[in-house]
């Protein structure tokens, strides 16, 4: 056997660094975006400015905002052609992540810039893709629903949108407010699964529409992005406070994961989750169900006092989604609105300084069988 096998596997790729990048790092509990916490980002930015922020390596000048944000909000809206098709798509019974990794990759087959490698038509796609997520997310939920779409409107802002297009009404500026800081939030997050896959991706020179689809598919698994639906239907399961103790402590005891907690890389707490903390004990008080904060907190005190283990960017972005009124199985495809921008940023970076992803497998079959003709098969 060649030695190439002699070495340990990594699984999971723990520890293994597999490149360089500039976008985002984690230093303990601390993440920032191009150099600027998440804490001071989410204090006082805004999605629009992050975006710009992670794709130019630097805070926008104020005409640059401008002109982004005026970008962004002309493209929000679907063609008619494209959203005859998407119509059309069944929604009974999908996953609404299923149904927006198929809709991604069919608004490729309408963009004549797809397949293109110059700068600026990846640029283009890229402001296309991430102006659109929302509104495909939203149109899921009106053909879900029986409803006509809701045109965006443009001098709004992505966040805005998104709300006023689920509903057809104007949303709450406290509602817009906080679901801002959740796209501030959610934008980019080092070398996560769905990020690394739009790298890998990328990395055999295919296009920006086929990276992002990947990295929808990656990011729709319970262990990702998947985790923050899961945590609502958890806390639904339970019920009452009451018996959220017990509830965590037979899981545990059962050796259940319990969705929302543990992190690959952060061991002393995911910074994002202190702030959708306060954001979740904000709104659940704000739209009179405080229980789902109250009961939040005692399974997360419950989880830490027993296992060690600290909420992640899952677990209060449960809650506060919840009161923004926005159904459960949005949670995931919502994470997409966000992080399509932190993809690209990463599928940019990967193009600049590529090389091909392609490591190895420790072979762990059997070695030199011989072929032998069906009869004499055992
Ligand atoms: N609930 C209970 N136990 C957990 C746990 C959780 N949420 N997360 C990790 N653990 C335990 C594991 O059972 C394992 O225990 P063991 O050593 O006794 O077997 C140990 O902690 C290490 O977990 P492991 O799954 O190997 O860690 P990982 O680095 O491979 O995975 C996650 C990281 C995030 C996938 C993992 O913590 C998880 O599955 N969390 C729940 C899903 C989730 O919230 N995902 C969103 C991530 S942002």
């Amino acid at each position: 056997m060649s030695d190439i096998y002699a070495g340990a596997v990594d699984r999971g790729l723990e520890g293994v660094v597999a490149c360089t990048t500039a976008i985002s790092s984690i230093v303990d509990t601390t993440l920032c975006f191009r150099g600027y916490t998440i804490e001071d980002l989410a204090a006082h930015s805004t999605f629009e400015e992050t975006v710009f922020l992670l794709w130019n390596n630097r805070l926008p000048k104020p005409d640059e905002l401008e002109n982004f944000q005026a970008t962004l909000g002309k493209t929000m809206n679907i063609e008619a052609a494209a959203l005859k098709q998407l119509q059309a798509l069944p929604t009974a019974g999908v996953h609404p992540m299923a149904w927006l990794r198929t809709a991604c990759s069919m608004l490729a087959l309408w963009d004549k810039e797809a397949q293109l490698d110059s700068d600026s038509a990846r640029k283009s796609v890229a402001m296309r893709l991430t102006a659109r997520m929302g509104t495909l997310v939203a149109l899921f939920e009106r053909v879900r629903q029986g409803k006509p779409y809701v045109e965006p409107k443009p001098d709004k802002s992505l966040a805005w949108n998104f709300l006023y297009m689920l509903t057809g009404k104007d949303p709450d500026p406290d509602a817009v407010k906080v679901f801002d800081v959740c796209l501030i939030l959610h934008a980019d997050h080092e070398l996560n699964c769905s990020a690394f896959s739009a790298r890998v991706t990328a990395s055999s020179l295919s296009d920006i529409y086929s990276a992002v689809t990947s990295a929808i598919g990656a990011l729709k698994g319970p262990l990702h992005g998947g985790a923050n639906e899961q945590v609502m239907l958890m806390l639904k399961e339970i019920g009452s406070l009451e018996a959220a103790v017990k509830w965590v402590k037979e899981a545990l005891e059962q050796k259940k994961k319990v969705m929302g907690f543990g992190h690959r890389v952060y061991k002393n707490g995911d910074p994002r989750a202190k702030i959708l903390s306060q954001m979740s004990q904000m709104m659940t008080k704000k739209t009179g169900q405080p229980h789902w904060y109250e009961m939040s907190k005692m399974i997360h005190e419950t989880v830490e006092g027993q296992k060690g283990l600290m909420p992640n960017v899952d677990f209060y972005s449960a809650t506060v989604y919840y009161s923004l009124g926005i159904p459960i199985d949005l949670y995931t495809p919502i994470f997409a609105v966000s992080r399509v921008s932190g993809w690209l940023a990463h599928v940019f970076e990967q193009y600049g300084n590529n090389r091909i992803y392609r490591p190895r497998g420790q072979w762990t079959g059997p070695e030199g069988l011989k072929w032998v003709p069906p009869s004499d098969r055992r």
